[in-house]
């Protein structure tokens, strides 16, 4: 087994440049199911996420090709896959995400039979508002406790209306929607930038999607896709991650490679932090010299503050100067890292939904667990702040989502290392 080993207390200085973005290529990869021709995807984050959907599309019968030998450049051909049961259930359990196979195939086939996704569980998640919109095109649905299947005469495009904010059911229903014949008309859409980079790919396989990243999506059948080439917008949680990480552990780093205009949330909160944030076409540049400042938070759909950025803003305030509160409005319990932060030092009283977070300036190593991807990116923004030796196990869920982080923080100074380990009753 792998951990990450921080001797934390040392500034950053340089410079980081952000991969393509997960939660969009998790879902453009399978909406290449639609297509009746290969497509390139480039700018691929180098993550086991995007290996996992990758593996799923090959044993579906898909040809994976990487291009120049690049895991960032990669053509599919989905010519190869004849039926809309997937069996691999392990890869499928592997990951959240899977479950876009379900809009995917639904909207190729008229049919899917996908195994149960897994992934990060930091709270019970739910899947009935992306069945109430395969049943809205006039999908038959069964949930059975190892599997969803779906099965239809023929799609015909209706209005959905989402009374939650769902990013994957918004995205889902998309997929399924694109090649129905009529007109669907998604209401309470989500507006991630993903959900924007899913619809732009969709348009450039020939789809007509219109209206995403705002509440309405406006959605006219179409009765073929034709292959294309597309690049992945930048990951903002990624980016995200490395702003809380120079604030939390001072410096000066220019963050490349970046929509700035998709980190505006977390531009704002960062700079009542009295950070600086300085914003270029496609950079952020962030300075932290002097005190941080507490200051309050809470996560809302996009553009507000990402439920994804919660935890490391939460590692980040806990060592603030005075009292912050976080409040979390989009997962109903997405606090279960809190007592792996307490380890380290830090003084956080949870109630609720609401996590009261009273800065303290001595944050110490300690031995913790990445209990999901973004709490675990909490502990190595904890870890870079902190005084001493912080050791992170369970890093795997890390590295489903961010790419070479050690690499990158090493780059800006950082003294972090993956260390191999036996595990011992004494790291719980
Ligand atoms: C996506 O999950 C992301 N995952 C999550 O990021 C992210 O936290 C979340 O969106 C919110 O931004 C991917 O894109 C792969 P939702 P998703 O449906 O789509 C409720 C990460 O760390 N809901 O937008 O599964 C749900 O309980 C991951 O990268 C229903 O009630 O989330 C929640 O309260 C973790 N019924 C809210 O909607 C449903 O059918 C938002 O969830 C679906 C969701």
């Amino acid at each position: 087994m792998d951990k990450y080993v921080i001797n934390g207390g040392k500034k950053l200085y340089g410079t980081v440049s952000i991969s393509g973005a997960k939660n969009a290529a998790v879902a453009i990869i399978p909406a290449v199911v639609l297509c009746d021709e290969p497509c390139v995807i480039e700018n691929l984050p180098k993550i086991r996420d995007v290996s996992v959907i990758l593996e799923i599309l090959k044993t579906m019968g898909a040809k994976v090709t990487r291009i120049g030998g690049d895991d960032a450049r990669v053509k599919i051909d989905p010519r190869g896959i004849k039926s809309s049961k997937v069996t691999c259930e392990k890869l499928v359990g592997d990951m959240r995400a899977s479950y876009y196979l379900l809009g995917a195939l639904l909207g190729r086939f008229g049919s899917a039979s996908v195994p149960a996704s897994g992934g990060c569980s930091f709270c019970d998640r739910p899947i009935d508002l992306h069945i109430k919109a395969f049943k809205a095109l006039g999908a038959k649905c069964d949930l059975l406790p190892d599997k969803v299947v779906l099965s239809s005469e023929a799609l015909v495009g209706n209005d959905i209306d989402f009374d939650v904010v769902s990013v994957g059911a918004t995205m889902n229903a998309m997929l399924a929607a694109v090649r129905a014949p009529g007109k669907t008309v998604i209401t309470g859409a989500a507006k991630e930038p993903h959900v924007v980079d899913l619809a732009n790919f969709l348009n450039k396989m020939g789809a007509k999607v219109r209206g995403a990243g705002t509440d309405v999506i406006k959605i006219k059948g179409v009765s073929e896709l034709t292959g294309c080439t597309y690049g992945i917008i930048p990951d903002q949680i990624e980016a995200g991650t490395y702003m809380a990480a120079v604030a939390a552990a001072g410096g000066d780093v220019t963050i490349t490679g970046v929509i700035p205009k998709h980190l505006e949330s977390i531009t704002n909160k960062l700079r009542d932090t009295g950070t600086t944030v300085e914003e270029f076409d496609e950079a952020v540049r962030i300075v932290r010299e002097g005190e941080l400042t507490c200051c309050n938070v809470k996560t809302t759909p996009h553009p507000g503050f990402p439920t994804d950025m919660q935890p490391q803003f939460v590692a980040l305030l806990s060592g603030a100067n005075g009292k912050s509160r976080v409040t979390e409005s989009v997962w109903e319990a997405r606090f279960s890292y809190i007592p792996q932060l307490r380890k380290m030092g830090a003084d956080i009283i949870e109630n609720g939904s609401t996590a009261h977070v009273d800065g303290v300036n001595d944050l110490h190593g300690a031995k913790v667990r990445a209990l999901d991807l973004r709490a675990g990116a909490a502990m190595v923004v904890a870890g870079l702040a902190a005084k001493g030796t912080t050791e992170i196990a369970d890093i795997k869920y890390i590295e489903r989502g961010y790419e070479q982080i050690v690499e990158k923080l090493t780059a800006i100074g950082a003294d972090i290392r993956r260390v191999t380990y036996v595990e011992s009753s004494e790291d719980d």
